[in-house]
């Protein structure tokens, strides 16, 4: 959480950085601010988004070749002018952004304060700078210097990007365990906590690794690691084109996203599966056949939205492969004792790859000797380069906050995976196989065929926008679509909303069932179909209001629902990539019915990079 952006060189900083900023509001919106270096520090900050501290500082002296920018979510202290970054150290000679926690800033606040400082914020950040200054001035060291012996003794997780004032065209970075990226330009630098504030400026990046210190100036990168050795800054190239992470034409990068989902899929699956040959290509499995052959357990680590696609997956899994596989949240799974043993195979899921949860449970695994698998749309995120092998999802940069294109395309990626390793298994029937195959190929056709009629799902939206709550039911391959059907609508229209599994549903929701209550059936044709119909039937009997999500061709289901729609005939194993996708535009249209800022819903962050 949280975005960063620096620059260094003979463009003007702040044009540069505010540009940068509005691509990184996806990361946190509760606060903004700038440090700029001409013949002295200047700080502008300021609660709120990105445009109103633009609006602010209309007018200002915002002249500067070097300069941070910051969009913050909070994490201590309330969102505020003071709590903004970027902040000063107690001299007024520093400033610092930061994204990550201090978990030890409450002692070094302590120790700092009966040294008789004092503190603006409520922050951790500040607290760590004035601990380096200090540093500094006790030890009568260099920034540089004193940057490395303070994060030798701090806890926790951070990019941090600092200036002085009296070294004018120098930024000091360092990371672990959040993400950063610096930008090689001719004679100048760009960082970012991704590559989007510099694409149109370079494209070539060094991502920094975790306990990496980066010396920036507009013609020197110096690289080094905390014990002072220098390393050698490995380039690499970017392929990502702006209009990637423009909005194209759509009201919201969430509605651009959802309908973009016929070309992602298509892309994701382009260059490894190829149905006529009966081939699926992916590497990643390839590398490690045998362990995947023999694996004993498939253990799935991810959050949010990517839980529910690893959940898809669980059942795909042990249809087609026949090996157990179980589904953990990451946060969970990283602080109980775990038992990963040998021939245990973790796989990764996460959109961002920084997701702090998801990297530090994979890292416990790892050194638990377990292999681990990516799963990863960013491509060179640190999941992706913490894992042993693994498959892009191939989505392209997803900007709005709640994610849509990227998990019908880890969808894709993980049914091809369960095919590759049940062909290899021989636990497949050659005629299953291949009808997965053509039907894994035709997504992206049903896909573009389904968005049409997004108009369906706006009058429905439109019908049921002033519900306080609503329940979302599935069986099988569906039950992980209606908890992320119930996860979209929460984070985008702020409705309270539940998944169950439709049977489940008997147990205890069943009793907020009344003629007020919206429940959402995703139920398309399966093996269970008539077990489902029969739970819209409980609902019916208790007036609550069915929406069902049904296939072309159902014919019993119109009949007791109050309102439906069609997604195009599928195997039920590819039905969820279908399923899922008018439930993106149900959270869609009523968050715009309720007048939610779609793309930057309230107390979200796209990359989780705090625990
Ligand atoms: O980047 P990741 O896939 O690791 O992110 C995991 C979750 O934070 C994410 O899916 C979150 O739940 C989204 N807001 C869902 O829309």
């Amino acid at each position: 959480m949280c975005g960063i952006v620096g620059y260094t060189g003979p463009r003007e900083a702040y044009p540069i950085i505010i540009k940068g900023l509005k691509r990184l509001e996806y990361r946190g919106y509760d606060s903004t601010g700038v440090a700029l270096l001409n013949s002295g520090l200047k700080v502008y900050k300021k609660k709120g988004r990105v445009a109103e501290l633009e609006d602010s500082i209309v007018g200002k002296d915002l002249h500067a070749h070097t300069g941070i920018g910051h969009t913050r979510w909070a994490t201590h202290g309330e969102p505020s002018d003071r709590n903004a970054h970027p902040h000063t150290s107690r001299s007024g000679k520093l400033a610092m952004i930061h994204n990550g926690i201090i978990e030890n800033y409450a002692q070094l606040k302590q120790d700092l304060t009966k040294k008789g400082y004092q503190f603006k914020s409520d922050t951790d950040t500040e607290v760590l700078l004035n601990f380096i200054e200090d540093i500094k001035e006790n030890n009568q060291c260099n920034l540089e210097e004193a940057v490395r012996i303070a994060l030798k003794r701090v806890t926790g997780a951070y990019v941090i990007l600092l200036i002085a004032n009296d070294d004018p065209d120098t930024i000091i970075a360092a990371r672990k365990g959040s993400p950063l990226v610096i930008g090689v330009g001719k004679g100048e630098h760009f960082l970012g906590s991704d590559a989007s504030p510099m694409l149109e400026y370079t494209k070539e990046v060094v991502y920094v690794n975790d306990y990496e210190l980066a010396i920036v100036r507009p013609d020197e990168l110096i690289l080094k690691n905390l014990g002072n050795e220098k390393i050698t800054p490995f380039v690499t190239k970017l392929d990502m084109e702006l209009a990637a992470i423009e909005k194209g034409g759509y009201d919201h990068f969430m509605l651009k996203e959802i309908f973009e989902q016929p070309s992602t899929i298509h892309d994701c699956l382009r260059g490894r599966l190829d149905a006529e040959a009966g081939l699926i290509t992916m590497s990643g499995i390839t590398n490690n056949l045998e362990h995947f052959k023999n694996a004993n357990r498939i253990i799935i680590i991810a959050c949010g939205t990517s839980w529910h696609a690893g959940l898809v997956a669980e059942y795909i899994i042990e249809e087609l492969c026949r090996i157990p596989v179980e589904v953990e949240y990451a946060s969970e799974f990283r602080y109980r004792n775990p038992i990963v043993n040998k021939g245990d195979i973790i796989f990764a899921i996460s959109q961002s790859g920084e997701t702090a949860d998801t990297l530090v449970a994979i890292e416990k695994a790892k050194e638990q000797g377990a292999i681990i698998f990516g799963i990863v749309n960013v491509v060179g995120s640190s999941i992706a380069r913490i894992s042993d092998g693994g498959a892009y999802t191939h989505a392209g940069p997803e900007i709005g906050v709640a994610s849509t294109k990227a998990f019908t395309a880890q969808l894709a990626v993980l049914t091809m995976v369960a095919l590759k390793i049940a062909k290899e298994k021989n636990t497949i029937s050659e005629a299953l196989y291949k009808e997965l195959l053509f039907e894994l190929a035709e997504v992206p056709e049903k896909v573009e065929v389904l968005l049409k009629s997004a108009d369906t799902i706006k009058a429905i939206a439109e019908k049921y926008k002033d519900s306080p709550n609503a329940l979302f039911l599935g069986r099988g391959y569906n039950f992980p679509i209606a908890l992320e059907g119930a996860l979209k609508l929460k984070e985008i229209s702020y409705i309270h909303a539940e998944g169950y599994p439709a049977a489940e549903m008997k147990h205890g929701p069943i009793a907020l069932v009344d003629e007020n209550l919206p429940v959402v059936f995703v139920a398309t044709k399966d093996s269970y179909h008539e077990k489902i119909v029969s739970n819209i039937q409980e609902i019916k009997a208790r007036k609550g209001k069915v929406i069902a999500i049904i296939t072309e061709g159902d014919e019993t289901t119109p009949t007791l629902a109050d309102d439906v729609y069609y997604v195009p005939s599928a195997h039920e194993i590819i039905a969820p990539m279908l399923a899922t996708i008018p439930l993106q535009l149900l959270s869609y249209y009523v968050g715009i019915a309720k007048g939610v800022d779609v793309d930057k819903p309230r107390n979200l962050a796209k990359s989780v990079t705090v625990e």
